[in-house]
């Protein structure tokens, strides 16, 4: 058996969603003491969704003769702490924290549907079933996080003084463009690779897109008076995130790095159901305006990978 056959394959993609669900456990463990209300419920129901999944995947591997890769485990369980000490070292925890969870629960979507794929190619049914089946769960979460949307900025910005609102609204404008910036320059690095033309054409067209939400992003920040230091604040914050241990691995195939963009696309999209929220708290409707309408287009970028996924898989 070559590297590249279906088998091989399939237990690959079985080993990685099992460190993401030890990844996803450590999370789900802590998120709920980091927030309140219906948003905690949110957390502490996944929790125990997660544990099935952990388990309903070992089963599958140990069908494959195959047991969970300790070393991918461990380094799931540091990326997982990584997250949620990420979003208590923000100062609007319960935001960032719905954001990243967001973000995550779309990347394991894209892992699970990636995995249906692979199994469906090695003739295993009940792998594909399942992968399927908890793809159906991980989107149902990701739904309960945008219905709570509100409550989380409600919840960030509970401490903050209504005559302060406006220094809020520049810091989630400086954060949205930090994150503009990393997400171009992870654009930038993804065409460097050797892609499918769908997937190519998809990503290029988007980071088109990106670099006039950069611009669009300066300029509210200019019109709204910001310090040049923001910016650099800004980066650094997101500098406490480490995108690697986060999404288990740098993406090295066209499929892994579809399921990274896809993840990262709703990273944004989460962002932007912030910002839009912020804006509109402190009466800055142009702001407000700008949001949706990025907002949009991140969403549309989002579910142009998706479509590349079948095609990704393909050439993996
Ligand atoms: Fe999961
Ligand atoms: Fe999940
Ligand atoms: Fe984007």
């Amino acid at each position: 058996m070559t590297d590249n056959d279906p088998q091989t394959q399939l237990v690959k993609y079985l080993t990685d969603v099992h460190s993401i669900e030890e990844q996803a456990r450590i999370q789900m463990e802590r998120a709920p003491k980091l927030v309140e209300g219906a948003l905690a419920e949110a957390f502490q129901r996944h929790l125990q969704e997660t544990e099935s999944q952990e388990q309903r995947v070992r089963h599958r591997l140990e069908a494959h003769d195959a047991s969970p890769s300790r070393l991918k485990d461990a380094a799931g369980q540091a990326g997982g702490l990584g997250m949620v000490l990420f979003a208590r070292s923000q100062p609007d925890t319960p935001g960032k924290l719905a954001m990243h969870a967001f973000s995550y629960e779309h990347m394991e979507v894209a892992a699970y549907e990636l995995l249906a794929v692979a199994a469906r190619e090695a003739g295993d049914e009940a792998t594909a079933a399942l992968a399927e089946a908890i793809a159906d769960e991980e989107r149902e979460m990701a739904g309960r996080i945008a219905a709570g949307w509100d409550e989380a900025v409600e919840q960030a910005l509970a401490a903050v003084d209504p005559d302060d609102l406006g220094d809020q609204l520049r810091t989630y404008l400086a954060d949205v463009h930090a994150l503009e910036g990393q997400s171009q320059k992870l654009l930038e690095k993804s065409l460097e690779l050797d892609l499918p033309e769908g997937l190519r054409a998809a990503l290029a067209g988007h980071l088109e897109e990106t670099e006039g939400h950069l611009e669009a992003i300066e300029r509210r920040l200019d019109d709204r008076g910001a310090a040049p230091s923001a910016l650099k604040d800004a980066a650094l914050r997101l500098g406490a995130l480490n995108w690697g241990l986060f999404f288990g691995s740098q993406p090295d195939t066209p499929a892994k790095l579809a399921g990274f963009a896809y993840a990262v696309e709703n990273l944004e999209v989460a962002a932007y159901e912030l910002l839009l929220r912020v804006a509109r708290r402190a009466g800055g409707a142009e702001t407000a305006a700008l949001a949706e309408s990025i907002l949009a287009e991140e969403e549309a970028a989002a579910q142009a990978v998706a479509d590349q996924w079948p095609v990704a898989m393909a050439v993996a």
